[in-house]
């Protein structure tokens, strides 16, 4: 193996591009190389790029622009963008950035081999097509190798939402979902290999449709795999949690009791200058519904504050949301205008204004969120420990809130899913003890 290529990947953004990277490394693996964690030493190195929030492509060069140096060393040294600055900005990178060999759309990660092997030859390489098919299935087969007790399955990708802020419906296209039987059987793969735990991923996974059941149906068809023990899925919109997955919550018992439900704003007023099609009330109620059949369920959020137009009166309704629904974790962010997005034709917020809601917005959400993980002191939980923690005999794993939890234990108790008694919160963690 001494003349492998070394390949270094560095991940912006959601978990999508995490499972995105994994899979564009395996397929790289089997064109020979192997995997270095620093661009130093590499012999091909992807950005796999985020484009969602503020000057993305900006930042993209500007790191790009840093690694001069190491290609002036290494004339062998290629360099790729792959992710949603890739789809967004396209040719213009190869047109702007000399140094950029390769430049891949995450519809086509499919072609990375062919796109590699051009590459190679002297050429510059761009795909940032929409093709038809399921890029995953033209992909490497997924190695055999032992792996980590968690992780993500992309299931859906694209939206068809049209939220006035956001790239996602330009950079990842319209919505697709892979067939539940795919899925199913690279589910069971992952639990062979020593998997407990899967997330599925989407930008609108709540839409899913490749099973008649919808997302309802392929978490129940997933609940047959005997080893898998947990599943949890990401990132939903309300009007598509319909009452089986609503229900599901209630009755499957490998549904975590974990939800993430972005609502952007409280205000009537933005949610419909923000194209949501949902309102206060009806977000209220599907809480409600939700809350009903999984009573002990932890909600999690995402808020935009400074949506053009929002006024204070708006901003206070956000903040009266949040009293009222209670999060036990969230995330906020300050409106930034994305090209090609209609809300970026409209006036913004002054930028001070902004910063000064986020900041409240911020302080109440972070309240809500240590308030959530403090009364889980005394609780007993259920712990899947992923590996060995900070301190000496610590292992560290996730509650079915998702928060993470320490706790003294044998190291042949990765991947299994244990009970633990919560005796401290620490901030960013809780710590407990086995229940034996
Ligand atoms: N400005 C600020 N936040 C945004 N998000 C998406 N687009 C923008 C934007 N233009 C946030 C939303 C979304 C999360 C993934 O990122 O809250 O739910
Ligand atoms: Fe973007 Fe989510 Fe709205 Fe789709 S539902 S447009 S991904 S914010």
């Amino acid at each position: 193996m001494a003349d492998a290529k070394k390949l270094f990947i560095k991940t912006y953004g959601c978990q999508m591009n995490v499972y995105d990277s994994e899979r564009m490394a395996e397929t790289l693996w089997a064109q020979g190389y192997v995997h270095t964690d620093t661009a130093d030493d590499a012999d091909m190195i992807l950005l796999n790029t985020c484009h969602i929030r503020e000057k993305a492509a900006e930042k993209i060069y500007s790191e790009l622009g840093k690694f001069k140096g190491l290609k002036a060393a290494n004339p062998n040294l290629k360099i790729g963008v792959a992710g949603c600055v890739a789809q967004a900005e396209g040719a213009e990178i190869i047109r702007r950035q000399p140094l950029v060999d390769l430049v891949v759309g995450p519809q086509s990660y499919h072609k990375l081999p062919q796109m590699e092997a051009s590459v190679q030859s002297g050429k510059r390489a761009l795909d940032t097509d929409f093709p038809e098919e399921d890029k995953f299935d033209h992909l490497a087969k997924r190695p055999k190798a032992k792996r980590g007790p968690t992780a993500f399955l992309t299931v859906q990708e694209g939206c068809d939402k049209f939220c006035a802020f956001c790239v996602v419906p330009y950079t990842r296209g319209a919505e697709v979902s892979r067939p539940a039987d795919r899925v199913f059987s690279e589910a069971v793969d992952l639990v062979e290999r020593g998997v407990r735990e899967i997330t599925l991923l989407g930008q609108n996974v709540n839409a899913y449709h490749g099973h008649p059941g919808g997302l309802a149906g392929l978490i129940w068809q997933l609940s047959e795999i005997l080893d898998l023990e947990r599943i949890r899925f990401t990132t939903s919109h309300p009007n598509d949690m319909d009452d089986a997955l609503i229900e599901a919550h209630g009755t499957c018992d490998k549904l975590m009791p974990y939800l993430h439900l972005p609502v952007q704003s409280g205000s009537d007023r933005i949610l419909k200058a923000m194209n949501r099609k949902h309102t206060r009330d009806s977000y209220f109620n599907l809480v409600d519904r939700i809350r009903k059949a999984r009573p002990d369920l932890l909600l999690s959020g995402d808020f935009i504050v400074g949506f053009p137009g929002e006024t204070d009166q708006d901003f206070s309704d956000t903040l009266d949301l949040v009293r009222h629904v209670g999060y036990g974790q969230a995330y906020s962010f300050k409106y930034s205008a994305r090209p090609g997005t209609p809300a970026a034709e409209k006036d913004s917020v002054d930028p001070a204004v902004a910063s000064a809601r986020l900041q409240e917005l911020q302080a109440l959400l972070t309240e809500q969120q240590y308030a959530a993980q403090a009364a889980m002191v005394g609780r007993e939980v259920k712990v899947l420990f992923e590996k060995k923690g900070r301190r000496e005999g610590q292992l560290i794993g996730k509650s079915e809130y998702l928060h993470a939890v320490h706790a003294v234990a044998p190291d042949h108790m990765v991947g299994k899913v244990v009970r633990v008694r919560i005796i401290n919160d620490m901030t960013n963690s809780l710590t407990g003890e086995l229940v034996v």
